[in-house]
């Protein structure tokens, strides 16, 4: 059997040192790149060959990366990457996956560091939502899991153990979520087994949740006999970053002993801003909450979040026993409950400890000040629109995301100024649709985003004859 590991390892160090060297000063030099450009088809077309069965020298790799790959990445780094709701990462988080790397540990169960660390983690994350220190949780590659793990609990506290093995049949559950919810709700639902149509999309007014519509909602359900288990609220919407009232939300949960959840994908780490918390009121009352560390807490990707308050609702909604997998009382196997037990994940990387130590490194006075900072910036383009005679605003600015478009610009106009910004490799905003009309999209998450860059945005999509 060969070893995949060298018997002299001085080339294979030579090139660690060089790659580490490349990738900092790729990051120190973000601004020297273009935000994003296109892989040229010959480039695409390599990555279609057949399975080597012989290997390749790993410099040779090295550099066949940094000829065909590094240049053609999604650009989140770079500080004029406003689309979506994409984090810029950290150096700190990139050394963290190397060391994670180097560790290898399967964070599923059994007793070591990883799983103290990603205890440490969510604990600190409870705390940051001002949940109570008993909370549990588990890492997860995005929202869009966290969301659906959470949705998996809920279903499991309505419906008992029995769910589990006889799986639904007719169960006249519905859950309630704003119509500006993430289109992850609506796919959890289906996960799930208990369909789309179960899912009530309420009207918004201003972009959050209509609290009396929900009310009403929840009434005629109840009186055709339907169980409502679930209320979705919204802190940060992905359209417009609006946040649903969760005190309201929480009251109504807790008359109906209806499960709390709170889509925070983003929004929710705004809870480290003192300024920003107020607005947030309520969260700390969620049964179970989705966040990413992965946006504004700027680590690098994946690093989803789930909390659930009750940690033993996540036991009894994945926990399985199997004799292979048995906990003990001492030894490695010891250490019970395991993240495998809490979700739905058995092999599961490290991903604990970059967020560890992107918290830990930086404080959370920093990403409290990147949350202000983020906010800043979309007010100040919010300005900038609100003085222009040729831009208008889309949509009210709640927390970093700003829709707004040429006036009287067509649908197709607004889709050619966002695809010439990107090809252009100048800005990289995104696009949604607000009332039915399109709008540019500016997600300002990155911690390297200045003002500069938000202005230097502002006039490139300003028609020519107003820069
Ligand atoms: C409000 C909201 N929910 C859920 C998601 C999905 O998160 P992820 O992309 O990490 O799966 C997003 C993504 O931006 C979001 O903004």
């Amino acid at each position: 059997m060969p070893s995949l590991d060298p018997t002299d390892w001085s080339d294979l160090r030579t090139l660690g040192h060089r790659m580490m060297d490349d990738m900092i000063d790729h990051l120190a030099n973000l601004r020297e790149n273009p935000v994003w450009q296109k892989m040229p088809g010959p480039v695409r077309d390599s990555f279609k060959n057949p399975l080597p069965a012989t290997g390749t020298d790993p410099t040779t790799l090295y550099q066949t990366f940094t000829e065909t790959i590094q240049p053609y990445v999604t650009g989140n780094t770079h500080p004029r990457f406003v689309g979506w709701v994409h984090g810029g990462g950290n150096p700190v988080s990139m050394l963290a996956e190397l060391l994670a790397g180097a560790m290898n540990a399967n964070c599923g169960g059994r007793d070591h560091s990883g799983i103290a660390v990603e205890r440490q983690v969510i604990a600190l994350a409870a705390e940051i939502m001002g949940m109570p220190p008993a909370t549990g949780g588990v890492l997860l590659t995005g929202s869009s899991m966290a969301n659906f793990v959470a949705l998996l609990c809920a279903r499991r506290h309505a419906l008992g153990p029995q769910v589990r093995q006889d799986g639904l049949a007719n169960t006249q559950l519905t859950a309630y979520a704003s119509a500006a919810a993430h289109r992850c709700i609506p796919g959890a639902m289906d996960m799930a087994g208990l369909g789309t149509a179960a899912l009530r999309l309420i009207p918004t007014a201003d972009h959050r949740i209509d609290i009396a519509k929900l009310q009403a909602a929840i009434g005629e359900d109840l009186a055709a006999g339907r169980k409502p288990f679930l209320i979705i609220g919204t802190a940060g919407s992905v359209d417009t970053g609006a946040i649903d009232d969760l005190t309201a939300l929480a009251d109504i949960a807790a008359a109906g002993k209806t499960w709390f959840h709170v889509d925070g994908a983003f929004g929710a780490l705004a809870a480290l801003s003192p300024a920003i918390k107020p607005r947030l009121a309520g969260l700390e009352r969620a049964d179970s909450i989705a966040f990413d560390f992965h946006k504004w807490a700027q680590v690098t990707y994946d690093a989803g979040c789930v909390l659930i308050r009750d940690p033993g609702i996540a036991l009894a909604t994945f926990a399985q026993q199997t004799g292979y997998l048995a906990g003990a009382k001492r030894g490695l196997a010891a250490g019970e409950p395991w993240p495998c037990d809490l979700g739905p994940d058995l092999s599961r990387g490290f991903r604990a400890l970059k967020i560890w130590m992107t918290l830990s490194a930086y404080g959370t006075d920093a990403f409290a000040a990147i949350v202000d900072e983020t906010c800043r910036l979309a007010k100040h383009l919010e300005a900038i629109i609100n003085s222009s005679d040729s831009l208008e605003l889309a949509a009210p600015v709640s927390l970093n995301i700003v829709c707004f478009r040429r006036r009287n610009s067509t649908d197709a106009q607004t889709e050619s100024l966002v695809a010439d910004l990107q090809e252009a490799g100048a800005f990289a905003p995104s696009t949604t649709r607000i009332d039915g009309r399109l709008a540019i999209r500016a997600a300002i998450v990155n911690h390297r985003t200045t003002q500069a860059d938000i202005e230097a945005f502002a006039a490139a999509v300003l028609p020519a004859r107003e820069r």
